[in-house]
């Protein structure tokens, strides 16, 4: 786990974005606050180490996919590296979204990523 610092106006520089390829991830900390940097179909996603059902290790678990909504008696999986299965209970969450799968109300914090001269910087004030 990297251990970070955020500027005075809360914005971490985590990495280079050449650093983290296409379905890996990046855990940091910043002072006592757990972060997962994750990269999914090019574009960079923030999330909370923290699990909003029990404050478990959320950015540990692995990376999967889910099955899709479908017809009767059809069976397709998708989303393949998008989904996050909390390391504790095994809940599942959408990196892009935060969103849990199965309960849409219950969502871990995300944060806004910014690619600037090529660093990955994430404002650790939570999404709206
Ligand atoms: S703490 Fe994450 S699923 Fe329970």
């Amino acid at each position: 786990m990297h251990v970070l610092e955020a500027d005075e106006s809360g914005r971490v520089a985590v990495c280079r974005a050449d650093e983290l390829a296409d379905g890996e991830r990046l855990l940091f900390r910043v002072g006592r606050r757990r972060f997962g940097l994750f990269r999914y179909d090019g574009r960079f996603f923030a999330l909370n180490g923290v699990c909003p059902h029990a404050a478990g290790a959320l950015c540990e678990g692995p990376l999967t996919g889910t099955a899709l909504p479908t017809d009767e008696f059809t069976y397709d999986y998708g989303k393949d590296g998008q989904v996050l299965r909390c390391a504790w209970h095994g809940f599942e969450f959408d990196i892009t979204t935060g969103r849990s799968l199965v309960d849409p109300k219950l969502r871990a914090r995300t944060f806004p990523v910014r690619v600037e001269d090529g660093a990955v910087v994430v404002e650790l004030r939570p999404r709206k």
